[in-house]
Formats: structure tokens, C-alpha cells, sequence
């Protein structure tokens, strides 16, 4: 009987039936197509004031000055890719491109100082440890807390919007990282408290009873809710794919700055609304909008299953009973991403890695063309995936 159980051991040992599975996304071939795609971007941007957005409905490319919310994109992919690689190149590229935001700093006028600031300046510092980059953050992050009103709460998305005095984005909950390295970098107390209130105050007027979320939601003095809408969704009762990315991203990221078990509660629950969506194709990158009104005829958004991929692999490091599920899922996100459907050949698409993403479809802009962010967290979920799996 001994002698059986040995035997038994020895088989399934030497056949690697428990040996971890063969990991299905080709990082190093994803990084190589990337890296040719970026090497050709920075030939064809040598003007760093002139950031790579997307493409124009003329198949041109679209670039925006480093005020527009996407600034910090271009640097930050550019850090991934020297993380990936080691090689002096990207460094260098990504340290002209992150410089090339620092007067965003000083920027009251916007709530995305995260998105801005701390993906190149965040991912500089964490990969060179240059003190250079600790005063603009530190600059940025307080400018990024004078749009917090005690009176309401929340940080202050946008100054006005329609009749909404004081709108709030779903997409904030991205910028209260930025907040928690402030408030480490600077032992200061304040800014790790709005960011907590911020993110409590979503968590309760934000979600739906099934965790999707509303895009936009409106307050009056006193955290009253006195509307909740969409700007760039379907509409104001459906779930638009980007809005419930950044929900499960920004809480998967509240957990791990706080430990506090109600934020993965929060996560557990937007992924389940997200993975169990009976509208999420096969595939596993979302439609634009979870409830789009002509689907399956309308279009993908790439951007929004890298987002959901890069939190999806976090989130599975703190998941007891769905770590499994989290990850191939997450996996499954990135098989498609690097594959020719989503994946662009190189001297193609604007040099953008990644097509069909949706910035703003009722606004009629960005439908189905490459968008600087896909490409951010892709590479950051590729990166994430390489360090899961142990390669
Ligand atoms: N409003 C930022 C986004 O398009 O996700």
C-alpha cells in the first residue's frame, strides 16, 4: 500500500500534474511588439510638449498638451517598459516624458492629478528612487487636496457640470493613490483622511444594489445626493465598462493601502457584477457599456478590459475563496489583448499598441481607436502577470 502512494506521488511529480500551469500570455513576445511600437512613437514625437492621446477620425494622430487628463500615460507606460527591460533607452525617454508634466503640479483645476502625476513621477521614483521626483508629487497631491470640501466629503471632480454644483467621478476613486504615497512620503495625516472619506462617501452613494456603479454623482452641502447620471455611458441606469474598471481598480488598490476588509468586500463585489455580466463576450474585454443599446453590434473597449486585468491579478492576491477565478480571468483578458484581434501590427495603429478601446462615445469622440491608457495598463497588467506567475 506504501509502496502504491510512492509510486502514485512519484507519477503525478514527474508528469508535473501539480506542477503550476503553463502560463498562457507570451509577456516577452507582448513587451517586444510593445517596445517596437513605442520605439517608433518617440521617432515620431520628438516634441515632448505634444503628448500621444489617440487617433483622429481622419486616422491622423491626436496629441494633447500635458493639461489634458491623459498626460501622464505616455511616461508611465514608458517606465514600464524600462522596468521590463532594464535598458538606459526608456529610462531616459520616460524621465523627458515625465519632466515634460511637472508644471501640472501647480493644477488646481483638476481632480486627475493622479492619473497625471503619480504614473510617470510614481513609477520614476519607485524604479530609480531619483529625489527629484518626491517635491512635484508632493506639490501635486496638495494641489489635488484643495479640491476636497469638508462640506461635501469628496474631492471636487470637475468644477461644474449641467446643474451639478458639485460632480464626482467614478473614475476619482483612480487618483487617492496618489494620496496614500503623499501622505507616507510627508507623514501627513490630512491626505490619507480625505482619501479614506472620499472613498467611504462613493462606496455609499456611488454603487447600485448589484456594485455596479452610476458615472456621475451630483452633491449638495452636507454629502446630499441631489443626482446621479452618466456623462460618457449608455445611460444614467447602465453600467459604462471604463466607470465599473476604475471602481474595481481603486478599491482593489483601497484594500491594499488600508487593509480595511470593507474595501474588499467592495472589490469582490464590482468583480462579480463584472465577470458574471451575461453581456461580457467571450473574449472577456467588455463591450463599451454594459448595457449598450445595440449589442452585440457595438464596439469593444479595450482600455477597460486592461484596467479590469491589472486589478483582476491584484485583487486575486487577496482573495481566498476567488483568487483562481480573478487570476484566469485576468489571464484570459490578457490572451486576448495580445492577440492580433486587440494587439496592433507594428507601424500600424499610431504606433499605439492596443486598437479598439472607447473614450467617449455619446460625445462622438474616441470610438473604437487606440487610446493611450489601454496601453498603460496593459503593460501594467503584463508586468503584474510576469511577477504572479514567478517568470
Ligand atoms: N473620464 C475619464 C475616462 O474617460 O475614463
Amino acid at each position: 500500500m506504501k509502496k502504491n502512494v510512492l509510486l502514485f506521488i512519484l507519477i503525478i511529480t514527474t508528469t508535473g500534474a501539480f506542477a503550476q500551469k503553463k502560463p498562457l500570455v507570451n509577456v516577452d513576445q507582448a513587451f517586444n511588439t510593445a517596445a517596437k511600437h513605442y520605439v517608433n512613437m518617440l521617432a515620431t514625437h520628438p516634441d515632448a510638449s505634444q503628448f500621444p492621446q489617440s487617433t483622429k477620425k481622419d486616422g491622423t494622430p491626436d496629441n494633447r498638451t500635458s493639461e489634458w487628463w491623459c498626460s501622464g500615460f505616455f511616461g508611465g507606460s514608458l517606465w514600464y517598459l524600462y522596468e521590463y527591460t532594464g535598458e538606459a533607452k526608456w529610462k531616459d525617454a520616460a524621465n523627458k516624458w515625465t519632466k515634460a508634466v511637472e508644471k501640472e503640479k501647480n493644477n488646481t483645476r483638476t481632480h486627475d492629478l493622479g492619473f497625471m502625476l503619480y504614473c510617470p513621477f510614481g513609477n520614476g521614483y519607485r524604479l530609480t528612487q531619483n529625489a527629484a521626483y518626491i517635491e512635484p508629487m508632493l506639490t501635486g497631491a496638495n494641489a489635488l487636496a484643495t479640491r476636497f470640501d469638508p462640506k461635501y466629503g469628496l474631492i471636487k471632480s470637475w468644477d461644474k457640470h449641467a446643474d451639478c454644483e458639485y460632480p464626482v467621478i467614478i473614475d476619482n476613486m483612480m487618483n487617492l493613490e496618489f494620496l496614500f504615497w503623499a501622505a507616507k512620503q510627508a507623514k501627513d495625516r490630512r491626505l490619507y483622511d480625505i482619501a479614506i472619506t472620499h472613498a467611504d462617501n462613493t462606496l455609499k452613494h456611488h454603487f447600485r444594489a448589484d456594485y455596479s456603479s452610476y458615472h456621475v454623482v451630483c452633491y449638495l452641502p452636507g454629502t446630499k445626493v441631489f443626482r446621479k447620471k452618466t456623462h460618457q455611458g449608455a445611460s444614467d441606469s447602465s453600467a459604462w465598462a471604463r466607470g465599473q474598471a476604475w471602481a474595481l481598480y481603486g478599491y482593489t488598490m483601497m484594500y491594499r493601502e488600508t487593509k480595511d476588509k470593507k474595501y474588499l468586500k467592495q472589490a469582490e463585489g464590482i468583480a462579480k457584477f463584472i465577470i458574471n455580466h451575461p453581456n461580457l463576450p467571450k473574449d472577456k474585454i467588455p463591450y463599451w457599456d454594459f448595457n449598450a443599446p445595440n449589442l452585440p453590434n457595438e464596439e469593444r473597449d479595450a482600455s477597460a478590459g486592461a484596467i479590469v486585468a491589472s486589478a483582476l491579478i491584484e485583487l486575486s492576491s487577496y482573495s481566498k475563496e476567488n483568487k483562481k477565478l480573478y487570476f484566469s480571468t485576468a489571464e484570459q483578458m490578457l490572451v486576448s489583448l495580445a492577440s492580433p484581434a486587440y494587439t496592433a501590427k507594428v507601424n500600424e495603429n499610431n504606433n499605439f499598441i492596443l486598437k479598439h478601446s472607447v473614450g467617449h462615445k455619446p460625445g462622438n469622440s474616441e470610438i473604437n481607436t487606440p487610446i493611450v491608457y489601454a496601453d498603460y495598463y496593459y503593460l501594467e497588467a503584463l508586468l503584474r502577470y510576469k511577477k504572479a506567475i514567478g517568470h
